[in-house]
């Protein structure tokens, strides 16, 4: 296992460009089986993440080659339905290939998931969309089974149940949709780019949908998919990161290749809390006009503010003089990064799904233990202005998501640097 040693103090200062999106990305992976021909994705980032899907491609039958940002998958017309345990508990997003698999072959048998740090996620509204489509549903010895009584067919499907919308149940749901018989409504979808994203890689290999990014998707389905090269969005919550690392260190970071749109709600938060953001065409320069000012964030589904930057605004409000209070509307449990910012002297009371943060007037490095891919930025960014040294353990939550983290923040300044442990 790997350590971030890093000695706080610094400001982040210079430019720095985002990486191609994750979370939109894992779901296109999957998309690319619906069609037998070959599909290059460009602009991937090279993660774990990505990795692990690469991996659980190959299992199911198909070629992939990540080299260079480039991904290349050809799935031809010996798909396997079975996807195994051993990679899906790594990786939650595995599950949307059940989605493309029961399309494609009628049938998929996907290991459930399991447990996770942030919380219980369930996909019950996965299985409730893909059963509207015609599909039975069997949950056996750990793995959920589906088989299309015939083919699958369209039809109007309610995407939610007592909370928002899911982003990859609605993936899911409009991966099976844009091959089934007929027209399908996805009403409650998910609205976040990187359903967007997946709707235009989609439409590209030659689906008919309309309506992604609102909250009803419609969907003629189509006899075949073609492979295509397509290009990747970037990747929001990295960007949102950065302009939290300007704000925490009293920075001053022009981010590049990125979507300022994606991140409207944040903006506005470093608004309120005293930063002067400018929005260029595909880039923001983040830094500090004055002093920092408490704010209150509650997160809820795009075009809110996002739960993946959450325990990154934590860590800004760690050391904003005054009160702020964080509620988690996505997943009420997301604060295993309370503690160990309690460790390096944050003072933060949990309330339910709220967390009241009294600022500090300064942090100070100590050892400290990643728990999740968000809660390990949040513990970054703290040690960035922590006196002293921090040491961020299990940082292969990190490398699942953030691409060259230590180079990039290296060369806006910060030092940064990784050990064995
Ligand atoms: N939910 C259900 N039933 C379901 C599906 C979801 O109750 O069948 C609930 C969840 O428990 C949660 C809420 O719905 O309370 C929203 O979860 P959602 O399904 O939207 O999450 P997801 O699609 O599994 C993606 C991202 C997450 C991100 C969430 C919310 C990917 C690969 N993952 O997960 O990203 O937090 O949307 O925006 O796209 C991360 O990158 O660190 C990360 C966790």
């Amino acid at each position: 296992m790997e350590k971030l040693i890093i000695k706080g103090g610094a400001r982040l200062i210079g430019e720095v460009e985002v990486s191609g999106s994750k979370n939109a990305v894992l779901p296109i992976m999957a998309a690319a089986l619906l069609s037998e021909g070959e599909s290059i994705i460009e602009n991937v980032p090279d993660l774990w993440d990505v990795q692990t899907m690469v991996r659980l491609i190959r299992s199911l039958g198909a070629k992939a080659i990540l080299e260079n940002g480039v991904l290349k998958i050809r799935p031809g017309n010996n798909l396997k339905p079975f996807a195994p345990y051993k990679l899906v508990k790594t990786m939650r997003a595995s599950v949307c290939v059940l989605g493309p698999l029961l399309a494609r072959l009628g049938e998929a048998e996907v290991s459930l998931p399991g447990g996770c740090a942030i919380g219980p996620r369930p996909i019950d509204l996965h299985l409730k969309g893909l059963e509207a489509l015609g599909a039975e549903i069997e949950i056996d010895h750990g793995y959920v089974r589906t088989k299309a009584k015939k083919s699958l067919r369209g039809t109007e499907i309610y995407l939610g149940g007592g909370y928002g919308s899911s982003v990859l149940a609605t993936d899911n749901v409009l991966m099976a949709a844009v091959l089934a018989a007929g027209r399908t409504v996805i009403e409650n979808a998910a609205c976040e780019p990187e359903v967007v994203d997946l709707a235009n890689f989609l439409r590209k290999m030659g689906a008919k949908i309309q309506g992604d990014g609102s909250p009803r998707i419609e969907v003629e389905g189509v006899k075949k998919l073609r492979g295509v090269s397509y290009r990747v969005i970037p990747d929001r919550i990295e960007a949102g990161t950065y302009m939290f690392g300007a704000a925490i260190t009293n920075g001053d970071v022009l981010i590049r290749k990125m979507e300022p749109a994606h991140l409207n709600a944040v903006i506005d938060k470093l608004h309120q809390a005293g930063m002067k953001v400018e929005k260029y065409k595909n880039a923001v320069r983040v830094k500090r006009t004055g002093k920092l000012r408490p704010v209150d964030v509650t997160t809820l589904p795009y075009p809110a503010f996002p739960t993946d930057l959450q325990a990154q605004a934590m860590a800004l409000m760690t050391v904003t003089p005054g009160i702020s209070i964080i509620t988690e509307k996505i997943y009420p449990n997301r604060f295993m990064h309370v503690p160990e910012l309690g460790r390096m002297g944050a003072k933060i009371f949990l309330e339910g799904a709220s967390a009241i943060v009294h600022g500090v007037k300064k942090l100070s490095g100590a050892p400290v233990m990643a728990s999740d891919l968000r809660a390990s930025a949040a513990l970054v960014l703290a040690a960035l202005v922590a006196q002293g040294e921090t040491e961020v353990q299990r940082i292969y939550h990190l490398d699942r998501g953030y691409e060259n983290l230590e180079m990039k923040l290296n060369s806006l300044g910060a030092q940064v640097r990784r050990e064995k442990e």
